[in-house]
């Protein structure tokens, strides 16, 4: 908040305790806030309040020790929920860390310090002592020790944090309070996300705001900065009555204050000073430039993430799927011509149709969403395709090239193991094509092209809408690969049909749900469920037993039909829960085949089949009908009977359908 905007504790409290819980549905296992009391003459304190567990035990907390009513000269805040990397979850493991028992400098930060051991160890050597096991700590104490070794002259609050960055490796987004700098933030970031937000009431006249490098940086502060570009103006925001200022991971948390953000970049050091923003290039960046960021207007609407009438994000974002398909080919697919244009990535089609292969890398839910599409991509590219894990793939470090074409598909766009493989692929002079949900996510900002899903903000840590929402951005990216071919002209206008009919189709499987839910009530109880089919609907397998494993934390599998007299079928027996896809593909016969041995084997099997196919329903006792629809298309509708199903058992075993235990929606380190 800027110091010029009257607030009582109570007002600030609110907004920190309203973002913390917009952020809850990543899971989060501590929580913790951290407030300035500063009298008129800068005096006074830093206020720490932790708890383990709940956003509302901390406010509960929080309230019952502070008088709210109070107002003081400085409006500073931070607020923090933490998923635990180093060091159990606990009350001083929580953020925000502080430098001392004084809370002289007091941080949160989100990521990961690589080289903590070595700082702390140093820093011990140096008397510092620690009271917890996180590697925040380490930076925070740093911190301090950069501030006391300038006995005499103290440096100004973003230099002691441009100091103490210089020494860090790994990733990280900071944001720092000190009872030495009253009323001042600094906050900084590498390798993890971290948004200004600028709440004015009239319109901010920037549309780009002014970043000097360092060294501008000082001469504009000593009055003697001259512009080199004659666009560059050093303007920076405020001092002003009606601006404030937040900083956040994650727009979520301010988007019901403002719409108006810059995101910040790579070593941007980012301060609050008597009501007024700068922002100057860390030291260590490698583009020594001084330039803009942009301001961006947020399209995102705060009831867009609110659940409506539904009793969970799960369940809303299934039944959103008919809306959320449409979202992600509004104006991209022209039904009438039968045209497909990515306006992300036109201007580079003609390049990756001459590339050696095409790669295909993601992590959990996004990475099946490639399995499922990479039979029409081989089949309509003609291109050798990869679909590689990202962790896997970093661990072998798998040789690229500069002819190669990859993508990195997130719903989150922040996953650190594909962001991570970004950066290989970017090195080795690959293209770099992102497939993500997040506008001005680090994989969207890092890439040279790519597709946006546009399938609207997911909330449930398990993914559902934007499985669908990447696979029509993969068949689409197919599809404007072969748009010069005359001789798949009839297969593309196939397909393009097929998705013109897809939301109804979506529709009819959705009305599957009273189905879905007596069939959870049977298989609620047990302690494992295996899915098995091959052909396109292998990717429903997968994403489907990830769907259990994930909301029921029932153990399941996913099978390929091929592979199940080559192990899988020891499984088999009358008690084992089995899932069948037996669609009117081409796969079909194959399917029939391992069904009758499943049955052999005395097994039961619950089968998706195609709507009407009465001959392969009567080999069955239960089965769930799925409108038939092209081959590639097809693993969509078969996943989404797996999606309701898995929620209604959820249900049945009173799990949290939002926040399944041990997972968290992004991992970012
Ligand atoms: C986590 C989530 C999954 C998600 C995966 C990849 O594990 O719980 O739902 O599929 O991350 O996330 P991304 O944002 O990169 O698609």
């Amino acid at each position: 908040l800027n110091h010029l905007v009257p607030a009582t504790r109570e007002k600030i409290l609110e907004i920190l305790i309203n973002g913390l819980q917009r952020l809850e549905y990543k899971g989060y296992d501590s929580a913790g806030l951290a407030l300035e009391e500063f009298d008129g003459d800068k005096k006074g304190s830093i206020k720490i309040i932790k708890q383990v567990g709940k956003v509302s035990d901390l406010a509960t907390q929080a309230k019952a020790s502070l008088d709210l009513g109070q107002s003081f000269v400085s409006h500073v805040g931070l607020a923090h929920t933490r998923w635990a990397t180093h060091g159990q979850p606990s009350i001083c493991n929580a953020h925000p860390q502080r430098s001392d028992t004084e809370n002289e400098f007091v941080i949160v930060h989100n990521g990961t310090i690589t080289n903590y051991k070595d700082i702390k160890a140093f820093l011990i050597q140096r008397d510092y002592k620690f009271e917890s096991e996180t590697d925040t700590e380490v930076v925070v104490k740093l911190i301090k020790f950069m501030y006391d070794t300038h006995e005499n002259k103290k440096p100004a609050f973003s230099e002691i944090i441009e100091l103490t960055v210089a020494q860090l490796e790994g990733a990280f987004a900071i944001v720092v309070i000190s009872k030495h700098y009253p009323g001042e933030l600094v906050a900084t970031s590498r390798g993890s996300p971290l948004i200004v937000g600028v709440k004015s009431k009239s319109k901010l006249n920037a549309d780009h705001f002014p970043v000097l490098n360092s060294k501008d940086m000082a001469a504009f502060f000593r009055g003697s900065y001259r512009r080199k570009d004659e666009g560059l103006q050093y303007h920076p925001i405020g001092p002003q009555k009606e601006i404030e200022y937040f900083f956040t991971s994650d727009p979520s948390c301010v988007i019901e204050y403002t719409n108006q953000v810059i995101y910040l970049e790579e070593n941007d050091i980012a301060s609050v000073q008597g009501g007024v923003l700068d922002i100057h290039r860390g030291s260590r960046s490698l583009d020594d430039e001084s330039t803009y960021r942009e301001v961006c207007t947020l399209k995102m609407e705060l009831e867009q993430i609110m659940k409506g009438n539904y009793s969970s994000f799960l369940q809303k974002e299934i039944f959103e799927q008919p809306e959320s398909v449409v979202n992600t080919m509004r104006g991209r697919v022209n039904f009438d011509t039968k045209e497909v244009v990515l306006g992300g990535l036109k201007e580079h089609i003609r390049e990756i149709r001459r590339c050696r292969r095409l790669l295909f890398i993601a992590a959990g839910t996004s990475y099946h969403s490639a399995i499922a599409t990479r039979q029409v991509l081989e089949e309509l590219t003609e291109l050798p395709v990869m679909v590689e894990l990202s962790s896997d793939f970093m661990d072998r470090k798998m040789p690229v090239f500069r002819d190669d074409v990859v993508f990195f598909i997130s719903q989150s766009g922040e996953t650190a193991d594909t962001l991570q493989a970004l950066r290989y692929c970017k090195q080795r002079g690959s293209l770099i094509v992102g497939i993500t949900n997040e506008v001005g996510s680090s994989i969207s900002r890092e890439s040279v092209c790519g597709v946006h899903l546009n399938a609207g903000p997911e909330m449930g840590v398990a993914s559902t809408k934007t499985y669908t929402s990447n696979i029509i951005s993969l068949v689409m990216f197919a599809l404007v690969m072969c748009d010069d071919r005359y001789s798949m002209r009839q297969r593309r206008n196939e397909i393009i049909e097929g998705l013109r009919v897809l939301p109804d189709q979506i529709r009819t499987v959705l009305a599957l749900d009273e189905k879905m839910s007596c069939i959870a009530e049977k298989l609620h109880t047990k302690k494992s469920v295996l899915v098995m089919a091959r052909g396109y609907n292998y990717a429903t397998c997968l994403e489907g037993a990830l769907k259990f494993k994930e909301l029921t934390n029932i153990h399941s599998e996913g099978i390929l039909g091929g592979e199940l007299k080559h192990g899988p079928l020891a499984l088999i027996d009358q008690a084992m829960p089995v899932l069948m896809v037996c669609m009117r593909d081409k796969v079909f016969p194959k399917s029939i085949n391992a069904l009758e041995q499943v049955k052999a084997r005395k097994g039961e099997p619950i089968l998706l089949c195609t709507e009407g196919d009465t001959e392969t329903q009567s080999l069955v006792n239960s089965y769930i009908e799925v409108p038939q629809t092209i081959d590639c298309l097809q693993s969509l509708l078969t996943v989404i009977p797996l999606q309701m199903l898995s929620l209604h058992m959820a249900r049945l075993r009173n799990l949290d359908t939002d926040r399944p235990r041990h997972l968290l929606k992004t991992y970012t380190s």
